[in-house]
């Protein structure tokens, strides 16, 4: 048995590995090295992770599923919140950024989606599941009667054979029953990474995907490991000074998130 212990003034980290061939590199020396380095990084982040919680928001006592899939005519606030609107932007901003074609996952209230117009972008097409978003959708639509946007009407699961290549992707959904809330987010690095596979294939040599990614001002070794499974280059940016109300109702409670870039 191996064991490792961490003191600092507010915790201590104890590691004890029991298989004898668990991180065995040629040398002994390597292998401290190795914990040594995962104990520092874990510690380092709990220190931070102290220090950002101190800023939370308490959120609504409400359910991290939105509910409003069966309502005709959902309000703003119950397909997005407010505060969202400046990730939108750097979101937008990064999607657009070779004004080629665009693939949006994910309508709601339309907000990316005029941001991406007013960017300026050879082609727009949106995949939208809810019959009520669709409504929303067409009225938009009808702003930009010589643009070229196009709608695909469905589960972005069920539709991948209707879309064609793009420059850019743009990924905003979220879990549409419980199962999906424990198996996409519960369970995964980070809700969009069942969507990265599809992300990779859909975009041309060079084309940029970008997605709401729930980390606070960095990210995860995960969750970049799993980036660069698909991808060959990462960029991110941190937007912060969030306007978030004290009972939000989104599953986010720090004033920050970061955006990504993540390039095909
Ligand atoms: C948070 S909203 C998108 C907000 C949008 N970015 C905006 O700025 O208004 C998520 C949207 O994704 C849609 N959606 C959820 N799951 C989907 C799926 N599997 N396929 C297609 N659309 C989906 C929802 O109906 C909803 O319209």
């Amino acid at each position: 048995m191996t064991r490792r212990l961490k003191r600092l003034r507010d915790f201590d980290i104890s590691l004890q590995i029991r298989n004898p061939n668990f991180i065995r590199p040629p040398r002994d020396g390597q292998r401290n090295w190795l914990l040594n380095t995962a104990l520092d990084e874990f510690a380092h982040h709990l220190i931070h992770l102290n220090a950002v919680a101190q800023k939370f928001v308490p959120g609504a006592d409400a359910s991290l599923q939105p509910d409003h899939w069966t309502e005709d005519d959902p309000a703003d606030e119950q397909i997005m919140e407010e505060w969202q609107r400046p990730i939108m932007q750097a979101m937008a901003d990064i999607v657009t950024e070779t004004h080629g074609d665009v693939l949006e996952i994910g309508f709601g209230r339309g907000v990316s989606a005029e941001m991406i117009q007013q960017r300026g972008v050879a082609s727009h097409t949106i995949v939208e599941v809810s019959d009520a978003i669709i409504g929303r959708f067409q009225r938009w639509r009808s702003h930009y009667p010589d643009r070229d946007i196009r709608v695909i009407h469905g589960r972005w699961q069920d539709v991948v054979d209707q879309m064609g290549r793009y420059d850019g992707v743009f990924f905003h959904t979220y879990p549409m029953s419980e199962d999906e809330y424990l198996e996409q987010v519960v369970r995964s690095v980070t809700f969009a990474g069942h969507f990265f596979p599809t992300a990779a294939r859909v975009l041309r040599p060079g084309g940029i995907f970008t997605y709401l990614t729930n980390e606070i001002d960095s990210f995860s070794r995960a969750h970049q490991r799993l980036l660069f499974d698909h991808f060959s280059e990462v960029t991110l940016r941190v937007v912060d000074n969030l306007n978030l109300p004290q009972d939000v109702h989104d599953a986010w409670w720090a004033d920050s998130m970061v955006v990504v870039k993540a390039v095909k």
